[in-house]
């Protein structure tokens, strides 16, 4: 039977090249994101594949949650839910903080707590965050964009933790990425070892497909994530 997987922030960025590599590799896909525009050009990108499309604000939790409903019942199941959607400011106003806990955390717990209800009543599912390496420390220069990213591991720790303690059947997968070349880090200094969209897209499937618990895209990002836990509050600050 074909596999359906549901990613949602998919219009741009890792979102968008992990739900054209999913597409490739014959599952059905459905797409969630604002810009209803680019939903439809994904979708005309790949006009052999089966592209299922919601327009979705993450940041409105009640309606995301009916939307994504609506969404698996359009596509008559579900097997994978990724949660991609996320924002980040450079030098973040108070306005774009809360915008950043509303997106990345409050939309994101919603979305999560709903999907790991669907996958407990059916026995079977995987639910995937994409979080980041910011969730391993904080940082000077956008200490809400890290909260919000160690938020989604906790919870998701919480949720793989329930899962296995209960047998409830669902596989709860933290993706860790490193840099990515998106949107969102256009013209942001003092990036390494940069990854394509493409490339990150790759790498996520495997681990999900691998039923990782936490994975660092890419891979050696691992070492980043390793070094920033061991290091002292002090020389945290010295060398970010
Ligand atoms: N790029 C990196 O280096 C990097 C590193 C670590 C983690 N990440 C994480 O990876 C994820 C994807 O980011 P990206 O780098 O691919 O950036 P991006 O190109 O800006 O993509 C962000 C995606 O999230 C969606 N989104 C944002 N706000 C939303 C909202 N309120 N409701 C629904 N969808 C929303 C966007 O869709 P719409 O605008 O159409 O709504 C878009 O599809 C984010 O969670 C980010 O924190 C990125």
């Amino acid at each position: 039977m074909t596999k359906k997987v549901i990613i949602i922030g998919a219009t741009s960025g890792i979102g968008k090249s992990l739900a054209k590599y999913y597409a490739q590799h014959e599952y059905e896909v459905g797409i969630t994101g604002r810009r209803s525009g680019l939903l439809t050009e994904i979708a005309r990108e790949l006009p052999d594949s089966k592209f299922f499309a919601a327009e979705m604000d993450v940041a409105q939790a009640q309606s995301a949650i009916e939307i994504l409903n609506d969404l698996v019942e359009k596509m008559g199941g579900v097997d994978i839910i990724v949660i991609n959607a996320g924002v980040g400011f450079p030098k973040a106003n108070l306005e774009q903080e809360l915008q950043t806990v509303d997106v990345n955390a409050r939309g994101f717990l919603a979305l999560a707590h709903w999907s790991y209800q669907h996958f407990k009543l059916k026995g079977k599912g995987k639910l995937v965050g994409i979080s980041s390496v910011a969730a391993v420390r904080s940082s000077p220069y956008s200490p809400e964009y890290h909260a919000t990213k160690a938020f989604m591991a906790s919870y998701l720790e919480g949720l793989r933790l329930r899962s296995k303690k209960w047998k409830d059947g669902v596989d709860v997968i933290e993706i860790r990425p490193g840099y990515v070349d998106t949107d969102m880090t256009k013209g942001q200094k003092g990036m390494f070892w940069v990854a394509t969209p493409e490339k990150a897209a790759k790498q996520i499937f495997k681990a999900v497909d691998a039923n990782k618990s936490v994975a660092y895209i890419t891979r050696r990002y691992r070492l980043i994530g390793l070094l920033v836990s061991i290091l002292p509050e002090w020389l945290l600050a010295k060398v970010l």
